[in-house]
């Protein structure tokens, strides 16, 4: 993490029975060294207690303006925040904040905030989906607040549908951006479909064995997340990953192979202003794939014949050539690479640039620990323009929001 410096955080509770996971959100903060102030609704203590906020975070914890009155907590809490959660975000309260409503210590003090604000929702689908809400969101985005979407799954009943609260750590990933990056997602990409393909792809051997990679899918997850804030229609389809964690709001469309993979980008391309190939493809696979359980035989391992699998993104771009996909479509490609006797990193990065034809090329430093399952990424942007621009080493969450950056001025917009 990038973000040694201890910053002032305030954690607004909403009552709803996500208050629990606010615990973890608070968390997040405090274990990365920062000054993390709690201040409930009074709903929000029906479902935890006072103490359980103030033993996370090390301060008292008030519901109202009329505690520490000689010390104007309302207005001093919101004036020093660098950066302001609401975890959960009823409906209720993100109608008090869109109308301005301050009658309690949370909404009073996100009056006084001029840091980004960001809101995690969490109610029933009914209630996310209703137009009050649907107006009070759009309000509130429209003043600069981010607004995350919800989570598809289940929600407190037996129902599912929209609208659980993101997993802490997902607030905590976008917190960590906006502290690092006050501006980092504005709502420049609302009704855009990105499509992007994540984690490593598994050639499958036999029935329990698959030639793979060590892709954690992390940084298409958090393109996805930061894509999704800032307002875009995501659809993620993903090989295998790790610790990446599901971005809420995002249709994840689950694969194993190359081939899969390949099909199911060239079904959804057509429907996409954005193409993001951030998956580890594998570049051949088994050309005999074993129904049963390979034996270990007595005369030791015998060979694997491969067969080459399609270039999914060079197939894109011929396929965008030929009118079968928008051409206004803007693809980016990754590439990682290690260096050689043949160049390094850059030099490659550009050969394979000239090679795939996309619009973007993000060109970055693989193995020795670097890349594969790291919280951090670093590297390069290549753009047709001729642009060379380096990404130091920062979260894969900013690294995805300067992507974002780099292609939004790229998109025909109606
Ligand atoms: O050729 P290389 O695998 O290094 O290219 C990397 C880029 O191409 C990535 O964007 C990756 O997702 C994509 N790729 C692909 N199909 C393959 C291999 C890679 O789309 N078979």
């Amino acid at each position: 993490m990038t973000s040694p410096a201890r910053k002032r955080i305030l954690v607004g509770v909403g009552g709803g029975i996500a208050a629990y996971k606010a615990c973890a959100v608070i968390r997040h903060f405090t274990e990365a060294g920062h000054d993390v102030h709690v201040i409930p609704t009074d709903a929000a203590l029906n479902f935890v207690g006072a103490a359980t906020f103030e033993a996370l975070s090390g301060h008292p914890v008030s519901t109202t303006v009329f505690d520490r009155v000689d010390e104007v907590a309302h207005v001093r809490l919101g004036q020093e925040a660098d950066l302001f959660v609401v975890a959960p975000a009823t409906a209720d309260l993100l109608s008090r904040a869109a109308t301005g409503r301050a009658d309690d210590l949370l909404t009073a003090s996100l009056l006084t905030a001029r840091c980004p604000v960001l809101f995690a929702p969490a109610m029933h689908t009914e209630m996310w989906e209703h137009p009050a809400t649907v107006d009070n969101v759009t309000m509130l985005r429209r003043r600069g607040s981010i607004v995350m979407p919800p989570a598809t799954g289940r929600l407190t009943g037996r129902d599912s549908g929209a609208g659980r609260l993101p997993e802490p750590a997902e607030i905590g990933m976008l917190g960590d951006l906006l502290l690092d990056e006050p501006e980092a997602l504005p709502f420049d990409l609302d009704g855009v479909h990105i499509l992007i393909s994540a984690g490593g792809t598994r050639e499958a051997l036999d029935p329990v064995r698959y030639l793979g990679n060590h892709s954690s899918g992390k940084q298409g997850f958090a393109l996805a997340r930061a894509a999704a804030a800032r307002g875009a229609d995501v659809a993620v389809v993903a090989g295998s990953t790790s610790g990446a964690g599901d971005p809420a709001g995002v249709e994840i469309v689950p694969i194993a192979s190359a081939v899969e993979l390949s099909d199911e980008m060239t079904k959804r391309a057509r429907e996409a202003d954005v193409i993001i190939m951030a998956a580890a493809v594998a570049d051949f696979r088994p050309v005999v794939v074993a129904d049963a359980k390979i034996k270990k035989g007595a005369t030791g391992p015998a060979p694997i014949e491969l067969e080459t699998n399609p270039d999914i993104l060079a197939g894109l771009v011929q396929a965008r050539g030929r009118g079968e996909i928008g051409a206004d479509t803007v693809i980016v490609g990754f590439a990682a690479e290690t260096g050689d006797e043949n160049g390094g990193v850059l030099e490659h990065g550009r050969a394979k640039f000239a090679r795939k034809g996309c619009d973007l090329l993000v060109v970055n430093p693989v193995g020795s620990g670097k890349a594969f399952g790291t919280e951090d990424n670093t590297g390069w942007l290549l753009s047709t323009a001729g642009t060379e621009t380096a990404l130091p080493l920062t979260s894969k969450t900013l690294l995805a929001s300067r992507i974002l950056d780099a292609l939004s001025p790229l998109l025909h917009r109606d």
